[in-house]
């Protein structure tokens, strides 16, 4: 095999640096060119790539965001610029490429790789949502970025015994509101749509102020409502006042933690051995806390 491709596509997330190496890596061991696409499908849409080496990826292993950018692109849903594509990664001899991103970006990958271009996925989300596998690369970081944002945020709430909803990410999924609110000891945590009971929140602010906490914490979950909107409900059926706060991107920036470097550099490896076996079609993932492989349809399929 000579060379393969990669691209990161969709929001970006810790840990993608960490993948490019492994791949890298493991690439390098079987002399094979990895060229880096470069703004996601976009890249690949304009043939704008650079050559991913040892030295131009390792500085960045430990750095959050993907140095070789990403990007949403609807230009790239249509049938006919998919082609093109694909004929153009044939004709360049580009025998394998690698998709690291959400699972719009997954299904991106799907569609090359019933073009006849063998394509794996790796799972790079902070969301979590990615079905079948049991970890996304970034989800820990972005975990650890809320409890040390909230933690700071929370000494000020202590100081003037404040009430504050915090609004997190992870679009449809509410994994990072129930891991940072757990890691919080929040006071609730409002990770689906069966979780909103204003009684039950004027009961836990109570029961939390008379056992002498001095501030109240509630993680919301983005996919389930704004911050706003619980301030509106609960200000109007109990009257305490609530400090609504929207966490935004600094939940998807920062330098990743360890684990995500070593799930980035496992899924890197491993996509890359997948390719070298002729496999096509398929997504790294995590089960019973090993890296592992499924098929890319199926994990479609089992998108809610
Ligand atoms: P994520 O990969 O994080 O879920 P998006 O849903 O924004 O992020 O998808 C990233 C990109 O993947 C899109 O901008 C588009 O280029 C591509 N993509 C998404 N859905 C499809 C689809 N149905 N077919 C082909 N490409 C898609
Ligand atoms: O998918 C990652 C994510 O950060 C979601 O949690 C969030 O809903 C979305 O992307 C935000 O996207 P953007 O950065 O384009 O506003």
């Amino acid at each position: 095999m000579k060379r393969i491709g990669i691209l990161t596509s969709g929001g970006d997330a810790p840990g993608m640096n960490a993948a490019i190496n492994g791949i890298v890596d493991e690439a390098r061991k079987h002399n094979i060119e990895v060229r880096g696409y470069l703004e996601g499908y976009s890249g690949l849409i304009a043939n704008d790539y650079i050559e991913l080496t040892p030295e131009n990826v390792k500085p960045h292993h430990g750095r959050g965001g993907t140095f070789i950018g990403t990007s949403r692109s609807e230009e790239f849903k249509k049938p006919q610029v998919q082609a093109k594509i694909a004929k153009r990664l044939l004709e360049e001899e580009v025998e394998g490429l690698i998709v690291i991103g959400g699972d719009g970006s997954y299904r991106g990958a799907l569609s090359l790789s019933k073009l006849g271009i063998q394509t794996i996925g790796i799972p790079g989300t902070i969301d979590n949502d990615i079905p079948l596998t049991e970890l996304t690369l970034g989800f820990k970081t972005a975990v650890r970025n809320v409890v040390d944002t909230v933690d700071v945020i929370m000494q000020s709430a202590a100081s003037h015994k404040h009430l504050y909803a915090i609004e997190v990410m992870g679009r449809k999924a509410g994994d990072i509101a129930e891991w940072a609110g757990r890691a919080l000891d929040a006071d609730g945590i409002i990770a689906n749509t069966n979780d909103i009971d204003v009684e039950k929140v004027r009961q836990t602010i109570e029961d939390s102020q008379a056992m002498g906490k001095r501030f109240q914490l509630f993680v919301i979950a983005e996919g389930v409502m704004t911050c706003e909107e619980f301030q509106e409900i609960v200000e109007r059926e109990t009257g305490y006042p609530i400090h609504p706060l929207m966490l935004g991107h600094i939940q998807r920036g920062g330098n990743p933690v360890a684990e995500d470097r070593i799930l980035g550099l496992g899924f890197g490896e491993h996509a890359v051995k997948l390719i070298l076996e002729g496999k096509s079609g398929r997504c790294t993932s995590v089960i019973d806390n090993k890296v592992t492989d499924l098929s890319l349809e199926e994990t479609l399929a089992a998108v809610e």
